[in-house]
């Protein structure tokens, strides 16, 4: 099966993505990431941030909660010290970018426009300060706002990255469409508190975090299957794949490409697996080209 697909523009090799945060900047396990589709990196915010306190990461049945808390070096040490070194990638770059304000995200882009990378990824779910820590992306006013002036400075591609929760989705996707992004990821974590009952506080360091993992795909995929009837840019399925049947699932109900996150905190050569599989399932079944399944089951939710 022909896994090639060129969107607006860009070449993928093939569905799979590196979610953002789950592969660090790129710098390691380089051989697998051009395997893949392309990497998002880390969220990169326009000052270095130092991140939540330890612990950081909380482990159920279903996934992980983790509260990392955006660490990150900032975007000039990105751009002088860590995108030199993504030059000879062979796969997409897109670069995650993230703030709490829209001036923020629209100083990062104005500090990364010449620089070669594929596309950007706008991470939606940054807290935003000034309105007591609410997600950017779930005020669908400040959305637009981001997506109209991040429009008016670069001619990349740009991805909305939406929140899911606490915020209608549907009107939050639709607002990004109207204002010229031009993929949607759905979706990045939830919300989520564990306690630790022996010392009476929150477990984790950031007090609360965000829920990813096995779980998170049942809710992703709904999304994915309702949103995509109701928009028509690409629809990128995020949420916790295990394997090449999971890309499949998302690919049927209408995702274009898939992201694959926490899995790669557990195994980070894995995708190398999933793609594989991937093939060898529609070489199995004599599908030529994977447009062939892309949105193959009608479904009315
Ligand atoms: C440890 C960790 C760090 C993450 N950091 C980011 C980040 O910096 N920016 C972002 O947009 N999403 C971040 N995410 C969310 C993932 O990119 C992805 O949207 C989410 O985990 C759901 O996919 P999954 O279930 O396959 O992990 C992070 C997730 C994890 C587990």
């Amino acid at each position: 099966m022909n896994l090639n697909q060129k969107i607006k523009g860009i070449n993928f090799k093939n569905p799979v993505l590196l979610a953002s945060g789950t592969y660090g900047f790129g710098l390691k396990f380089k051989e697998v990431i051009n395997l893949t589709g392309g990497i998002i990196t880390k969220t990169i915010t326009f000052k270095p941030m130092i991140g939540n306190p330890p612990p950081r990461i909380y482990e159920f049945e279903g996934g992980i909660i983790n509260s990392i808390g955006l660490e990150n070096p900032g975007v000039k040490y990105f751009k002088n010290k860590i995108l030199p070194n993504l030059k000879n990638l062979n796969t997409n770059l897109i670069v995650s970018i993230g703030g709490n304000s829209v001036k923020e995200i629209i100083d990062l882009i104005k500090t990364l426009e010449d620089e070669i990378i594929s596309a950007y990824e706008i991470n939606l779910s940054c807290p935003n300060v000034k309105e007591g820590g609410i997600n950017l992306g779930q005020n669908p006013l400040i959305v637009e706002k981001i997506l109209k002036e991040a429009k008016k400075i670069t001619k990349k591609p740009i991805i909305a990255k939406i929140p899911s929760v606490f915020c209608n989705p549907i009107e939050i996707a639709k607002i990004t469409e109207n204002n010229g992004a031009d993929f949607i990821t759905i979706t990045n974590t939830i919300p989520g508190l564990v306690i630790n009952i022996e010392r009476e506080k929150p477990f984790l360091g950031g007090i609360s975090g965000g829920i990813s993992g096995p779980f998170l795909k049942y809710y992703s995929l709904y999304l994915v299957a309702k949103i995509r009837k109701i928009i028509k840019i690409p629809v990128i399925g995020c949420g916790g794949i295990r394997d090449y049947k999971d890309v499949l699932e998302y690919l049927f109900c209408g995702a274009m490409l898939v992201e694959i996150g926490t899995l790669n905190l557990v195994n980070p050569f894995i995708v190398a697996k999933i793609i594989k599989d991937l093939k060898e399932w529609g070489k199995e079944r004599r599908i030529k080209n994977i447009k062939k399944i892309i949105g193959k089951i009608e479904i009315e939710i």
